[in-house]
């Protein structure tokens, strides 16, 4: 870490002694004060719930400017990335640091694609769980379960283990989303075509049947492609920060997969996009765009606790810069489709005008984030709501793999132990059972 020649100087008002804590610079963004001596030195901890001003680790990875609305993956802007490269060009990216040239792209794919097969097995676990299971619950199992498939590459402080297990991850997950999928209609699975891109493989196995084949559409695939990019990495959100503590304790790179994937399931993570397409459903159903009015009233009213989905971000305080690459992608999807005037399309952008205009939203610089836009590409596309955030772990897979072993092989990481501020009872003994 680069210090950045400033010291910060934490003086108490009761005459304790003052201490001196180093500040490091980033290569962009905020400095960071390092309290790690604070305790040893104070007896005192700091107290950040939510963790609203904690860097909680040094990462090279992926770096955002809230109020700028810029996102880069080691460097490159996401409207570079989501135009000019593929899905498994970023995750090449995100993965070893820089794009790959022409011989390791050719390289990385045919590694992946290699990998699109899961364990026969796999499909007798899955037929463990009911039929309407929710997607999310069955990818949570099912991801798991990797790690009693996959026993030589459980081992996360074996870089070599480490590297296997992330290619079997991004190889396999679009076989397990569409297997969950496949599996709660009632349909056979479709085995990997590995020829296919790696979206156009994705949507084969799920639309395909083995009475019909799945002609690609280019246009749907490259907006599946772009969900995927656009969702990869976010530094460190809530699921990012569960694998990495979930890994800190050297459990095995599938059961933190796992872990990431259970914390993404939240509406206020990963499943506000299906929150916000069932939002929009409901809106719709209730009177539509005549109701948007009577719908934001109930958003902007302190005693409900309805929120507008696909609105807000703790890190975004001005627009997503995924949100504007989705809308464009959305109206290329429903161009492609003929369903410019598809009513919940149409209630989306009224909703979106509406809000961008609202006090309540431009005083605390609400903007749609990208599951405001997501959702209608992928219900278009014909990917049913339940599954939305499934897609949402597919895609970000890579991502806490790259964040995981970035903080594997820090000299500095440690077993991830927040303390706390104790404010319960203190030291009692146990009653009678007659005096209680
Ligand atoms: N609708 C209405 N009010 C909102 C919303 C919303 N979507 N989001 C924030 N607010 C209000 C909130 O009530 C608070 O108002 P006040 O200051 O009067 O109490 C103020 O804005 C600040 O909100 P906050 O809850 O302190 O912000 P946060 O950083 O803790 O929460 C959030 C961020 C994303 C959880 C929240 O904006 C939210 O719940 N949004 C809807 C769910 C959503 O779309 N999540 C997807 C995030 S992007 C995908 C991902 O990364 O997973």
């Amino acid at each position: 870490m680069t210090p950045s020649g400033v010291k910060a100087t934490l003086s108490f008002s009761d005459g304790s002694p003052s201490m001196d804590l180093p500040i490091y610079k980033g290569s962009i963004g905020p400095d960071v004060i390092d309290i790690r001596k604070l305790y040893g030195q104070t007896g005192k901890f700091t107290y950040d719930p939510g963790f609203l001003s904690t860097a909680s680790c040094q990462s090279t990875i992926t770096y955002i400017d809230g109020d700028k609305g810029e996102l880069l993956y080691r460097g490159y802007p996401i409207e570079q990335l989501a135009t000019q490269c593929d899905f498994l060009d970023t995750c090449y990216l995100l993965l070893y640091g820089e794009l790959p040239n022409a011989q390791q792209q050719q390289d990385f794919h045919k590694l992946v694609s290699e990998h699109t097969m899961v364990h026969e097995q796999m499909q007798f676990f899955l037929r463990g769980f009911r039929r309407d299971a929710h997607p999310m619950a069955v990818m949570t199992g099912l991801v798991g379960a990797l790690s009693a498939f996959y026993h030589d590459s459980t081992d996360i402080n074996d870089p070599r283990h480490r590297e296997i297990a992330a290619i079997r991850l991004i190889a396999k997950m679009p076989t397990l989303v569409a297997m969950a999928y496949k599996y709660g209609e009632g349909q056979p699975y479709v085995y990997p075509r590995n020829k296919l891109s790696y979206a156009g493989n994705f949507m084969r196995m799920m639309f395909a049947t083995p009475c019909e084949d799945y002609e690609p559409n280019e246009v749907l695939v490259r907006a599946m492609d772009r969900i995927f990019i656009l969702h990869a990495d976010h530094e460190q959100n809530a699921s990012t920060s569960t694998v990495r503590l979930c890994g800190s304790s050297g459990t095995n790179p599938f059961a933190a997969i796992a872990a990431g994937v259970a914390c993404l399931w939240g509406p206020a993570h990963g499943g506000a996009n299906e929150a916000a397409l069932n939002m929009l459903e409901d809106i719709q159903r209730n009177g539509g765009v005549e109701k948007i009015g009577e719908f934001i009233k109930q958003v902007k009213d302190k005693n409900s606790s309805v929120k507008l989905m696909g609105f807000g971000h703790r890190v975004y305080k001005n627009y997503d810069p995924r949100a504007k690459l989705m809308r464009e992608t959305c109206h290329e999807v429903l161009g492609a489709l003929g369903l410019e005037n598809d009513p919940l399309f149409k209630l989306a952008m009224s909703l979106e005008k509406i809000a961008l205009e609202d006090e309540y939203f431009v005083a605390r610089k609400l903007y749609p984030n990208v599951d405001f836009y997501s959702g209608i590409v992928q219900r278009a596309i014909g990917i049913p709501v339940s599954l939305f955030t499934a897609i949402f772990a597919l895609a970000r897979t890579v991502g806490w793999i790259a964040q995981l072993n970035e903080m594997i092989g820090d000299p500095e990481y440690k077993i991830g132990r927040p303390r706390q501020l104790f404010v319960g009872s203190q030291r009692r003994d146990v009653p009678p059972l007659d005096k209680r």
